[in-house]
């Protein structure tokens, strides 16, 4: 018998990836490229930071939103490098990674029925979060092909933008598929939101991880949109901090007072030490980021090439982030089919396109946050697996 439990919350999917986590667990000698965790070590200055803190018992309560030092860093940060000009007192806030950011975000501004736009493919969680927060995400197809791979189409969000649309999602550089949207793609969205009074919630995890040249652009930073645009940026990626939990928020005034009740009334703030091992991550050195960024365009490049070799992926080169997003080329079946076929056949496990949207179907996302040899092995298997197709 059950009592009952919340409707919005079972109204949520849970991951289709577990289908594929549960098939992993019977098995062993698996190679995975499924998760988008970096395999390089957090910085030892980080690491060092950390230490301190832990030495001088800085490990008691902290601000709610953050210690000041932290906020200032992250103030100096956003305007140095994203040509966003916010108070490190009334417009940041300190989260657990940019998820507790995007959670806080969009829990203090939905109100239930609240229609968001989400470029679909898209990250699961920010698809769902919207939904965890009573809101309706509505899919806005990216374009596709061959050539130019993904795109934001502005006029693709215009055409879905009715008198309950709240908001867009844009994340840049994109999880699943790579794309890095252009300034004038961003320019053509901030327009939309202007002209129909929206808010973006902008997903910029990535920021650090681009290539060929590819920029990043925050879309807060753009004329007219710093009261309208939620950023959350994460340390996960850019200083392999995953595990740390530590990210933060950018928003106008009034969305930060009422992000920060839910960050109060839910996790009380964020946890200390990793607070000052931020703080040393935004302070540098930097110059690591270099050789990261070359390692991972070293893996893409290899990647790409192997699975446009095996003729049943059409593989476009992403300029960002660490993943690529090959379409299946007529091997006649779901994505989720093939995955578990390489799962069984080859001890290979990836993540089917299916599980990032309706616009997802037909495509694999690999990560390539391992090494060059874990990936060349993966991508052996794969060949030995599809032998038979
Ligand atoms: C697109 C995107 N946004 C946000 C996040 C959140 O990362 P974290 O909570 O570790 O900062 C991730 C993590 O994979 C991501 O891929």
């Amino acid at each position: 018998m059950s009592r009952g439990l919340c409707g919005k919350v079972l109204g949520v999917p849970a991951s289709g990836i577990v289908t594929i986590r549960d098939m992993k667990l019977t098995m062993t000698g698996v190679v995975g490229l499924e998760s988008g965790d970096p395999d390089f070590d957090t910085p030892v200055h980080v690491k060092e930071a950390a230490v301190g803190a832990l030495r001088e018992n800085f490990t008691h309560y902290t601000p709610n939103s953050g210690i000041v030092p932290l906020r200032e860093a992250i103030a100096k940060k956003l305007k140095e490098k994203n040509g966003m000009e916010t108070n490190a007192n009334t417009e940041i806030m300190v989260t657990t990674g940019g998820m507790g950011a995007l959670f806080t975000a969009t829990q203090a501004v939905l109100s239930p029925g609240d229609e968001v736009l989400v470029p679909d493919p898209y990250w699961t969680s920010n698809m769902m979060q919207v939904l965890m927060a009573g809101g309706k995400g509505v899919s806005v197809p990216l374009e596709y092909s061959k050539e130019t791979g993904f795109r934001l189409d502005p006029d693709s969000f215009m055409e879905l933008i009715t008198d309950r649309t709240r908001a867009i999602v844009i994340n840049t550089p994109h999880n699943p598929t790579g794309m890095v949207a252009s300034k004038e793609e961003l320019k053509a969205l901030a327009e939309i939101a202007q002209d129909h009074d929206l808010y973006v919630f902008s997903d910029e995890p990535y920021e650090d991880i681009v290539y060929d040249g590819a920029r990043h652009y925050s879309i807060g930073s753009f004329p007219g949109m710093k009261e309208r645009t939620i950023t959350a940026f994460s340390l996960s990626k850019t200083y392999a901090m995953t595990g740390w939990r530590i990210g933060y928020l950018a928003a106008p005034r009034e969305i930060i007072e009422q992000a920060y009740k839910v960050q109060l009334y839910s996790v009380n703030g964020v946890n200390a030490i990793a607070q000052k091992a931020a703080l040393a991550a935004l302070e540098g050195p930097h110059d690591f980021l270099v050789d990261m960024v070359a390692e991972y365009k070293r893996r893409r490049d290899m990647i790409v090439e192997r699975l446009n070799s095996m003729k049943i992926f059409e593989c476009w080169m992403p300029q960002g982030a660490f993943y690529v997003f090959p379409r299946l080329v007529d091997v006649g079946m779901t994505s989720m089919e093939f995955v578990k076929l390489l799962l069984r056949e080859g001890k290979m496990a990836t993540t089917p396109g299916s599980i990032f949207g309706e616009r997802g179907e037909g495509f694999v996302r690999f990560a390539y946050s391992f090494s060059f040899e874990y990936i060349q092995e993966a991508m052996d298997r794969i060949e030995g697996a599809i032998l038979g197709l």
